[in-house]
């Protein structure tokens, strides 16, 4: 069992212990629904201001629904449809701080203010998205995007 909660006095300690942790999670594990488990079960607990976080996996150039924390979310997004469709349309890492204002934005939990999703590629190819949503507006920073982009690094060996 996993039991330390990472507490970091500031927020790129926080992403290193973070990315420390994944690292430990994942290693010796091939399993990749396993590891997409347990890596977000880690985001959600040490990040704050979450109300979603997870997975969705490109199946057949389409994403699909992957392990997650949350509520209940929409299943399959077309690529270039809402943000992480065009995180994995554009390979680049979409950082929301109104996704109101997002053209196409996907309403999957009302409560959704701000989005971070980083596409997780392997060899030049998109593997999945992570998606990060906060009630907060603006809530994920240079730090976060840096910090949750070495994350889907450490993930792309692993899932
Ligand atoms: N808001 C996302 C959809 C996924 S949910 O946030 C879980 C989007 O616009 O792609």
């Amino acid at each position: 069992m996993y039991d330390s909660k990472i507490a970091a006095a500031d927020t790129a300690t926080m992403y290193r212990d973070l990315a420390g942790a994944l690292e430990g999670l994942v290693s010796g594990e091939t399993d990749a629904v396993a590891n997409m488990a347990n890596a977000v079960a880690l985001i959600w607990e040490t990040l704050p201001d979450l109300n979603w976080a997870g997975f969705y996996r490109n199946v057949g150039g389409e994403l699909v629904l992957g392990p997650f924390q949350g509520r209940p979310a929409c299943i399959r997004i077309a690529f270039g449809e809402g943000v992480c469709g065009a995180a994995a349309a554009t390979k680049q890492v979409q950082r929301i701080d109104d996704v109101h204002a997002f053209p196409g934005h996907i309403a999957c939990d009302s409560a959704s203010n701000s989005e971070l999703v980083v596409p997780i590629l392997r060899d030049g190819e998109l593997i999945a998205v992570l998606d990060l949503d906060s009630p907060k507006h603006a809530r994920f920073t240079d730090e976060d995007e840096a910090g949750v982009t070495t994350l889907a690094e450490i993930l792309a060996r692993a899932i």
